[in-house]
């Protein structure tokens, strides 16, 4: 059985006090409401996670509420001046983190190869990576959105052995769907999520697809979660804007109930 995940990637969103507010109103509404065992996780910017994880500790979600930073160096220490590391986020409390977000490609410049070097440190550091891959509109207008994520796949993570790539989860997010509120049909996502477990399977073998989570993200929000995770292949989401309200964000983790 794959694990169900349900991420919220808060982005440059929320200051401390906010954050705070965000996690217990999710806390309260997770632990009253939320009766599956669908796993939950809070993407926040690096300054709150330590606080989060203080106030986490304290709480009755403390089992069900996981951290994950939202990026994190492609080496180990050193002069990277504003980088903060693997190592970093784990003694923070960070059990995850997001990679490869579009954001991050596009705004930053990160390439698969580096990127190959950051999913080597966090698991190194016992941080599970949430690799992202996607298109943009030009490359799926083009007609070349299955090659573009097969080379994220390969040069982002195929040089992990069999057993590690396990633990890996994967978000599946079309650029042009991510805070759009343009969300990929239920049938546009399943037909990319099950391309990439065939490419795993290829690339590693069928018991290694079943076992591998991976996420669609991109405008999911309450109304179109259920049919989107009903799809065979969609074991979840990377939720942006709607995690940023507790309500919607806890209405999608009920989802899966
Ligand atoms: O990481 C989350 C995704 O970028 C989706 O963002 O739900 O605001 O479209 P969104």
């Amino acid at each position: 059985m794959r694990q169900k995940i349900v991420a919220g990637n808060w982005k440059m969103n929320n200051d401390l006090k906010e954050s705070l507010k965000l996690i217990s109103e999710v806390a309260n509404m997770v632990t009253d409401e939320v009766s599956n065992d669908a796993v939950v996780i809070v993407s926040a910017p690096f300054t709150n996670i330590y606080a989060l994880d203080q106030w986490k500790t304290g709480s009755s979600a403390v089992d069900k509420i996981k951290l994950a930073g939202q990026n994190c160096c492609w080496e180990e220490s050193g002069a990277y001046t504003g980088e903060v590391s693997a190592k970093m986020l784990k003694s923070i409390g960070a059990d995850y983190v997001i990679l490869g977000h579009s954001e991050r490609r596009q705004y930053f410049a990160e390439s698969n190869s580096q990127l190959a070097k950051k999913v080597d440190l966090a698991l190194k550091h016992e941080l599970i990576p949430i690799f992202c891959v996607g298109e943009t509109l030009q490359e799926r207008e083009q007609g070349i959105h299955f090659d573009v994520i097969k080379s994220q796949l390969k040069e982002g993570l195929y040089h992990l052995i069999k057993s590690v790539f396990k633990t890996v989860v994967i978000a599946y997010e079309p650029v042009w769907a991510i805070g759009t509120g343009l969300t990929a049909t239920p049938e546009q996502a399943q037909e990319v999520h099950a391309y990439i477990r065939q490419l795993i399977a290829e690339g590693y073998d069928e018991e290694t697809a079943e076992s591998v989570s991976i996420l669609y993200g991109g405008s999911c929000n309450p109304s179109n979660a259920a049919s989107l995770f009903s799809q065979k292949d969609i074991d979840g989401g990377l939720i942006g804007g709607a995690s940023l309200k507790s309500r919607d964000f806890t209405d999608i983790i009920k989802t899966f109930n």
